[in-house]
C-alpha cells in the first residue's frame, strides 16, 4: 500500500515546510502546469462534481485553475453557470482551435473552457485527423499550461477519442467513483485504458481513486473497502472519501461548489483534504494544515479497512 508515498515535494505554504517550498517553487516555474484528467468509464460516478469542487478549493487557495469540460453532455459547463445563450456555440473551440477560457464568476481564480452543442463536431474533427489524433487536444490546451497553475479535464463516460485525447493531454489521472458497484467497475475499465496508453505515455500517473458520496443513501461501506483494496492492488493511492451531501454540485442553483458554499460541512472538509493531497501530488502550493489532515484521514481509512479484515 502506498499511503505513505504521497510526495512531500508539493509546494506548501507554511514555515515548517520552507525547505520543500523553495525546492518545489523553482520546479513549478520551470515547467508547464500539471494537467489532471478526471476519468471513469461510468456516468454518474462523480467526475464533474469532484472536478468542480476540487477546482473550487484550489482556486480558493489562490491557485489559478482552468477547468475544461470535455463531456458533450456539458454538465460541468451548466454547473459553473456558463450563460445559456452562449451554449449553442459551446465547445466550438475544439474545431476552431481558439481556446478562450471563461472566468467563472462564482469560483475565485477558476476559469472554464466550456462544452456545449458544438463539442461533438470538434470530436468528429479529431477523429478525421490523419495523424496524431490523440495528441490534438493536448496541443490545443498546451498554451494554457503557461498561464494557469493547473488544468482539470472533466471527461465523458466513454472510452472514445475525447477521453484518449484527454489522457494524452494529461500528466495525472484521478478516478472518482461513487461507492457503488457500477462506478467501481468503471474505474477498472478506465484503468485498462490508461494501461493501454501508458506505452506511449510513460509519464502519465494515476494519482488516485476518490470514493464519492460515501456512507449515505444506499452507499455501501463494502464498496469503499473494494476501492481501497483495488487501489492497493494497482499501487495507487485511495484518497479519503467525500461524504454524501445534499448539495452535491450540478444541481446547485448558485453555481458554487458545495466545498465553497458549505465549507464547514463534512463534504467541504473532505474536499479540502483531498484537494491538499492531490495538489501535493501535482506539485501545487497547498496549505500544510490541510495536507496534514488529509494524510491523517487517509491513513485512518486504510487502517480501518485493511485492519478490519483480520
Ligand atoms: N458527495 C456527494 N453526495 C451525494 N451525491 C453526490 C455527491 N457527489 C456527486 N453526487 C451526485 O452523483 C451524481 C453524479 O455525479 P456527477 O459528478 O455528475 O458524475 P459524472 O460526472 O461522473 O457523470 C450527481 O447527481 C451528483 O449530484
Ligand atoms: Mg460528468
Amino acid at each position: 500500500m502506498k499511503t505513505g508515498t504521497i510526495p512531500r515535494s508539493g509546494k506548501v505554504v507554511a514555515d515548517q515546510e520552507r525547505a520543500g517550498t523553495t525546492e518545489a517553487l523553482s520546479r513549478v516555474r520551470s515547467r508547464s502546469a500539471p494537467v489532471l484528467a478526471v476519468v471513469n468509464r461510468k456516468g454518474g460516478a462523480g467526475k464533474s462534481s469532484s472536478a468542480m469542487n476540487i477546482a473550487g478549493v484550489w482556486g480558493g487557495w489562490g491557485l489559478q485553475v482552468c477547468l475544461v469540460d470535455l463531456d458533450t453532455a456539458f454538465n460541468l459547463t451548466e454547473a459553473c453557470g456558463y450563460p445559456v445563450e452562449l451554449r449553442t456555440d459551446g465547445g466550438d473551440w475544439l474545431s476552431t482551435g481558439h481556446v478562450e477560457p471563461w472566468p467563472v464568476p462564482t469560483m475565485p481564480h477558476c476559469a472554464l473552457v466550456p462544452s456545449g452543442s458544438r463539442l461533438a463536431a470538434g470530436v468528429e474533427r479529431m477523429e478525421r485527423l490523419a495523424i496524431d489524433r490523440e495528441r490534438y487536444l493536448g496541443k490545443l490546451l498546451s498554451p494554457l499550461r503557461t498561464t494557469y497553475d493547473v488544468l482539470v479535464l472533466d471527461t465523458k463516460p466513454d472510452l472514445d477519442l475525447s477521453v484518449t485525447g484527454a489522457l494524452a493531454a494529461a500528466t495525472h489521472v484521478l478516478a472518482p467513483a461513487l461507492t457503488l458497484p457500477q462506478p467501481l467497475y468503471g474505474v477498472v475499465r478506465s484503468l485498462g485504458l490508461v494501461a493501454d496508453l501508458q506505452e506511449g505515455l510513460p509519464d502519465l500517473r494515476v494519482v488516485g481513486f476518490l470514493p464519492m458520496a460515501y456512507n449515505g443513501k444506499g452507499l455501501r461501506p463494502a464498496s469503499l473497502g473494494s476501492l481501497v483494496e483495488m487501489a492497493a492492488e494497482y499501487g495507487v493511492d485511495c484518497l479519503p472519501p467525500i461524504p454524501f451531501t445534499d448539495h452535491a454540485g450540478k444541481e446547485s442553483q448558485s453555481h458554487t461548489p458545495a466545498a465553497l458554499a458549505y465549507r464547514n460541512s463534512p463534504a467541504g472538509h473532505a474536499y479540502r483534504c483531498v484537494a491538499a493531497l492531490l495538489g501535493a501530488s501535482l506539485g501545487l502550493a497547498v496549505p500544510v494544515e490541510w495536507l496534514g489532515r488529509g494524510r491523517q484521514a487517509q491513513a485512518e481509512m486504510v487502517r480501518e479497512i485493511m485492519g478490519g479484515e483480520g
